[in-house]
């Protein structure tokens, strides 16, 4: 979900009566983050002129506290071999339903043999390595990442 047409709204839920809230930057900053998970530099210039401050105090604020994040965290990754032998046991059929379940949650990323190749096709989830997967259980570890 992009930020923008989202802050206004997010602005005049802290607004005093009609007055811009300039006080209620961190309280804005914090309702943004948590919807968006970032406060992007678009963001920062469209609240820097509702609240009537500098681009530069608004930016100060959120680059001071660890909580803001400036970009989106990076989307959770599981890595799919699809070397020849997991290519071999069938990897490669599980790979149109795997990015289409994945889509703008989970990175599907390709890796070169896990070491599991008896026993493919394999993927690695963090430090956790999957064997034999399934249609489903490849799903299932999807639906767990996002
Ligand atoms: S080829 Fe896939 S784990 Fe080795």
């Amino acid at each position: 979900m992009t930020q923008e047409g989202g802050i206004a709204e997010i602005v005049v839920r802290h607004q005093d009566g009609k007055t811009p809230a300039r006080g209620a930057l961190l309280p804005i900053l914090h309702d943004i983050q948590a919807e968006y998970g970032h406060i992007s530099e678009e963001t920062v210039r469209e609240l820097a002129a509702a609240l009537n401050l500098t681009r530069a105090e608004v930016h100060g604020v959120v680059s001071f506290y660890h909580d803001f994040n400036s970009k989106p965290a990076p989307l959770p990754a599981i890595k799919l071999c699809r070397a020849e032998a997991c290519k071999a046991r069938g990897v490669e059929a599980l790979v149109p339903d795997a990015e289409r379940a994945a889509a703008g949650r989970v990175k599907i990323e390709t890796v070169y043999c896990l070491g599991l190749c008896s026993v493919g096709p394999s993927a690695m989830v963090g430090s956790d390595v999957h064997a034999a997967l399934t249609p489903e259980k490849l799903n299932a570890l999807i639906e767990e990442a996002a």
